[in-house]
């Protein structure tokens, strides 16, 4: 499908779902997560940071992770596909942001009511307890040497602050997961962002999306397999996202 045949029916849309991953933030200079365990974190592999397990052997190591990349996501700005996305939710009748991603690029550039199926690293709470933390975070640099931190202690139970993230084996949080899935299945167009689709439940949506007839749309530099109903823009997302945009709706200013 070109972006001219896309064009056409996002004119037509009465809801869109818009669900990102990993490579919608990778333009902000977000490493995506498979990307992620570069400089300091090397030697590290995902599945030993991001899971309870993990937390639990080593929480300074674990926090100390995550507090690098929220770190990074403060000093990151919206790129130019989070702010094709808010502007098209100015542009169809229905839009809904369904994100497996941790941080708040989306909210920074205007979109609303965005569904988190992986929590965020802006809201941390205790591993024992789940009581929220609400104390504020440091928001300045890590010391270069420093891969390890403390985490802050909760103030009800004394238990460990953990990221407030989905790892690996744990439940999506039900709301947002029920929510998006509704979203999925009463959507006329599924646009695919920056994912591998390679993590479930949530690379189930794309599927019901279409089993629901939607027109699924993947956007993503590096071409996968796909089925022979659903379609492909392959290229970075700020460029695919403004590019449609620009099409769909005229030549306008996004910024
Ligand atoms: N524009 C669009 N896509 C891009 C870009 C870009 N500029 N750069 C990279 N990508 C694509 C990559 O080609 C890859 O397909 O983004 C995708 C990122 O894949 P992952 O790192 O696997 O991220 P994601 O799909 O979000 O992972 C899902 O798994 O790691 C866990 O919980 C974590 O939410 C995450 C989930």
């Amino acid at each position: 499908m070109t972006t001219s045949n896309m064009a056409q029916q996002l004119r037509e849309a009465k809801h869109v779902v818009v669900f990102t991953g990993a490579g919608a933030s990778a333009e902000s200079g977000i490493p995506t997560f498979r990307d992620a365990l570069t400089g300091l974190w090397e030697r590290f592999d995902p599945a030993h940071l991001a899971t309870p397990q993990a937390f639990r052997a080593d929480p300074s190591l674990c926090w100390g992770w995550y507090e690098w990349r929220r770190l990074k996501v403060i000093q990151a700005q919206p790129n130019g596909a989070h702010l094709a996305i808010a502007e098209l939710a100015n542009r169809v009748p229905k839009l809904t942001v369904v994100t497996q991603n941790v941080d708040d690029l989306h909210e920074r550039a205007g979109s609303r009511d965005v569904i988190h199926l992986h929590g965020s690293l802006h809201s941390p709470r205790c591993i024992d307890c789940g009581q929220a933390h609400t104390l504020p975070l440091p928001t300045d640099a890590l010391p270069e040497d420093g891969r390890r931190i403390e985490p802050p202690r909760c103030s009800a139970c004394n238990g460990y602050v953990r990221p407030g993230v989905v790892w690996f084996g744990e439940m999506l949080p039900e709301d947002a997961w029920s929510a998006g899935l509704a979203a999925a299945q009463k959507c006329d167009v599924f646009l695919s962002i920056g994912t591998s689709g390679i993590v479930y439940p949530a690379a189930e949506l794309p599927l019901r999306a279409l089993g629901h007839g939607a027109t699924v749309v993947h956007i993503n530099p590096v071409r996968f397999d796909i089925s022979g109903q659903e379609h492909f823009l392959e290229g970075p997302a700020s460029v695919m996202m403004q590019s449609l945009l620009r099409e769909t709706f005229g030549d306008h200013p996004i910024s």
